[in-house]
């Protein structure tokens, strides 16, 4: 664990998966943490345990997305948090919270497109509207998206729809921001090993279908994507704004030869 190097941040779903990842990684760089979860306490304060263990910063905040005043319970537990901590302002925003949708435009229901719509992208436009009064210069904002909305897969049209959409934030964000040094990416992940890949990637003929068109020949980790947040959310990461990463592996790049 790094020592401590006045930075704060504040990562959405940070209590399991891809996000309990990344708020590990940007803490073992010396940020103070703000680890939010949704209703799973139990997941974030072992999120939050396994810092302090490596010696790290960090507190939960509870915020259900998509129910009313959401957005004042996480900002009111991210203000109380930092002020715990002597801290104010907010220097790293990764919304990394979100939800998967399954099913092709046949049996699209309107309102699980509504829902993943406001979890996807109508939060993290919003929390970053109530983030950037705190947003001190040079901060960096990262969003995690999907490979999905470079991979047509017509069983997950919905969920692509709302990552296609909030990756479109990032160039005018970054327009925005950018005098302040501020930036804006978006990091889009292949397939994760996590809780909501569990479904699937526990059958293993599913698993080999999905290492044999990807590049590096493996599913990804949590960690592989935490690597490629911290690196934007770094100082190193500073020249580098209103871009998508592609955080896959190399998947479905085209014809893999055979070894
Ligand atoms: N896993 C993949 O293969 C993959 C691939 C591409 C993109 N992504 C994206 O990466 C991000 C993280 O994915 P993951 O696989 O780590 O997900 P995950 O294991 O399902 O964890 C989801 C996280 O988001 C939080 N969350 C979900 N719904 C919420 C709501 N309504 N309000 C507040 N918090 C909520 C959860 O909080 P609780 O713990 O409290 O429930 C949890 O921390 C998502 O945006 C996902 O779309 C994932």
């Amino acid at each position: 664990m790094g020592e401590p190097d006045g930075r704060t941040a504040l990562v959405t779903g940070g209590s399991r998966g891809i996000g309990r990842a990344v708020a590990q990684r940007l803490a073992a760089d010396g940020a103070l943490v703000a680890v939010h979860y949704g209703g799973n306490e139990e997941a974030a304060e072992e999120t939050v345990k396994s810092i302090a263990e490596a010696g790290g910063r960090a507190f939960a905040v509870r915020a259900r997305f998509g129910e009313r005043g959401a957005l004042d319970e996480l900002f009111d537990g991210l203000a109380a948090g930092l002020a715990e901590h002597g801290e104010d302002g907010l220097d790293v925003l990764v919304n990394n919270a979100g939800i998967h949708l399954v099913g092709s435009i046949g049996n699209l229901t309107e309102e699980e497109f509504d829902r993943a719509v406001t979890i996807n992208v109508r939060t993290p436009v919003f929390v970053i509207q109530r983030a950037l009064p705190l947003l001190r210069d040079g901060g960096r904002i990262v969003n995690v998206a999907s490979a999905a909305t470079r991979i047509g897969s017509p069983l997950q049209i919905g969920y692509t729809l709302s990552k296609a959409a909030l990756t479109a934030l990032a160039a005018p964000l970054a327009n925005e921001l950018g005098r302040r040094g501020i930036t804006v990416n978006t990091v889009n992940p292949g397939v994760v090993l996590t809780d909501m890949t569990a479904g699937w990637t526990s059958a293993p003929e599913a698993m080999a279908e999905l290492e044999s068109i990807t590049a590096l020949g493996r599913i990804g980790r949590p960690e592989d994507i935490a690597d490629v947040v911290g690196f934007l959310a770094s100082p190193q990461g500073g020249w580098v704004t209103g871009q998508t990463v592609d955080a896959s592996g190399g998947t479905y790049l085209g014809p893999i030869p055979p070894a």
